[in-house]
């Protein structure tokens, strides 16, 4: 699997964490920056990951703002993005079980790092479960096509 991963100023340590993360388990992952904790737009950063995944390029992103919402929303706006923001295993199950949700969204200014990495865990390892959900996400993709 090839993790596109990316955070703004408000998500950068928990990017480090995850890509720390990702080398011990031996993920494939490009990160997508920023290099620093000098501020940033996120948008700038959401965009190139969600092309990536939408493209084919990468399997799955991931992305940590301070709460994970601006990132959530730019990414929806791309075509073919599920990105969903997640701060409990529950969710971070189903919804790929049930959305087959290509990004994750996290916020570091929300959860504590173990929780955090539990999440990312159990999202990698959760799979997409098709059958009954495979025609709502049809009807998602239909929204993006027809304006609703
Ligand atoms: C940056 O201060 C903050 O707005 C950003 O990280 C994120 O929380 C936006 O949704």
């Amino acid at each position: 699997m090839k993790i596109a991963i990316a955070s703004d100023h408000g998500g950068f340590e928990y990017k480090a964490k995850i890509t720390e993360f990702l080398t011990a388990k031996g993920i494939e992952f490009k990160d997508f920056g920023p290099a620093s904790t000098e501020s940033v737009d996120y948008p700038d950063y959401a965009g190139p990951v969600a092309r990536a995944v939408a493209n084919g390029e990468y399997d799955r992103g991931i992305l940590i703002c301070g709460t994970g919402i601006g990132m959530s929303i730019a990414a929806n706006k791309v075509p073919g993005i599920r990105c969903a923001l997640v701060h409990d295993v529950f969710t971070a199950q189903v919804t790929r079980e049930h959305n087959n949700s290509n990004i994750l969204a996290l916020g570091q200014r929300v959860i504590g790092e173990g929780l955090m990495l539990l999440i990312v865990k159990t999202w990698l390892d959760a799979e997409f479960e098709g059958g009954r959900h495979q025609k709502r996400i049809d009807k998602i993709a239909q929204l993006e096509s027809c304006n609703g």
